[in-house]
């Protein structure tokens, strides 16, 4: 017998755990060709803000060893052209959408989730992790206060289950999550990516235009899986794993840590059936475990 995949995250029914990571999969139209989009768990759709934004100049991205690093900063047609345009593509699917939303001030936030909320996306996920810009910036998320009002008042406003999404950028990232956690999260998603930085030795100028970027593929799986594996244990509310995950064992090490849902970003961008060989991954693996159901991995971690 086939093992079950269907989970339940924040009270919304996913048919397997495999989502796209924001800022991967665009809208979903370019990966629509390779196979149909119903496979997916979920898509989680490029960042929007209020108004449309051309994001950062170019270079904004820079290849690294295992991973890239990028300074996209928030390229989006806004949320009004994203529920007229964008979302009745995605709704042909039968899967789910979740919306990540970013904002420069608390009242953006509240403006941006009280608007998607009236829409048919099923979930909210709140950017408030972002490297690159101010919008959905690390301001909000590296600092437990900022992240507490932030959160409980957007909360306010968000008739969807509410996801935040975790900066890997900090000291300790159970603070944080725990101050989401009080302020109303309904779930929370890690990791964004990690800043980091190259430079081109022959013009001795950084690579990408804002200087800095950040990092994500697979040099960052060890990290997310730590901050997964933490994160866990500091909270109740369920997680969504991401980064670096390219394959079916890297998603089985991020439930195993405790992500219920996992996510599938840049290693999109090489192999487009990535998200796809992720599942049938998760499921082989039960299957050669002889477990029934994707339920069982989960925070299944032994330690010593
Ligand atoms: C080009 C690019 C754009 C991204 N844009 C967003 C975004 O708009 N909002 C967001 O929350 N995360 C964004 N991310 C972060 C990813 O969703 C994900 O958290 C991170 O890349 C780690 O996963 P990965 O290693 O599988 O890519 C972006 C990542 C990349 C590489």
């Amino acid at each position: 017998m086939k093992p079950t995949m269907n989970v339940e995250f924040c009270g919304v029914e996913f048919k397997n755990p495999v989502l796209t990571a924001s800022g991967t999969f665009g809208f979903g139209r370019e990966y629509s060709s390779f196979y149909d989009l119903s496979e997916l768990g979920g898509i989680c759709i490029k960042g929007i803000t209020p108004k449309k934004r051309i994001g950062n100049p170019p270079p904004r991205i820079a290849e690294t060893p295992m991973g890239i690093l990028n300074s996209v900063g928030l390229q989006n047609p806004g949320i009004d052209a994203f529920i007229s345009e964008e979302l009745p593509f995605l709704k042909q699917f039968d899967t789910r959408v979740i919306a990540n939303i970013s904002g420069n001030t608390v009242s953006e936030y509240c403006e941006m989730a009280e608007k998607i909320s009236d829409s048919q996306v099923d979930l909210i996920e709140m950017n408030i992790s972002c490297p690159n810009v101010k919008a959905g910036g690390m301001a909000f998320g590296t600092s437990s206060s900022m992240v507490f009002d932030v959160v409980s008042e957007t909360k306010k406003y968000a008739k969807k289950p509410l996801v935040v999404k975790l900066s890997p950028n900090v000291t300790d990232i159970t603070e944080i999550a725990v101050a989401a956690e009080n302020a109303g999260a309904s779930g929370l998603s890690l990791i964004n990516t990690i800043l980091g930085m190259r430079i081109d030795i022959k013009t001795k100028r950084p690579i990408l235009h804002q200087n800095t970027g950040g990092l994500s593929g697979p040099a960052v799986l060890p990290i997310a899986i730590r901050m997964v594996y933490q994160v866990k244990k500091a909270v109740k509310i369920p997680l969504i794993g991401m980064g670096g995950i390219s394959c079916g064992n890297d998603a089985v090490e991020m439930m195993l840590a405790g992500a219920s849902l996992v996510s599938v970003g840049t290693a999109c961008f090489s192999n487009p059936m990535a998200p796809i060989e992720v599942r049938d991954g998760i499921q082989k693996y039960l299957e050669d475990c002889k477990r029934s159901s994707v339920h069982d991995l989960c925070g299944g971690l032994i330690e010593y």
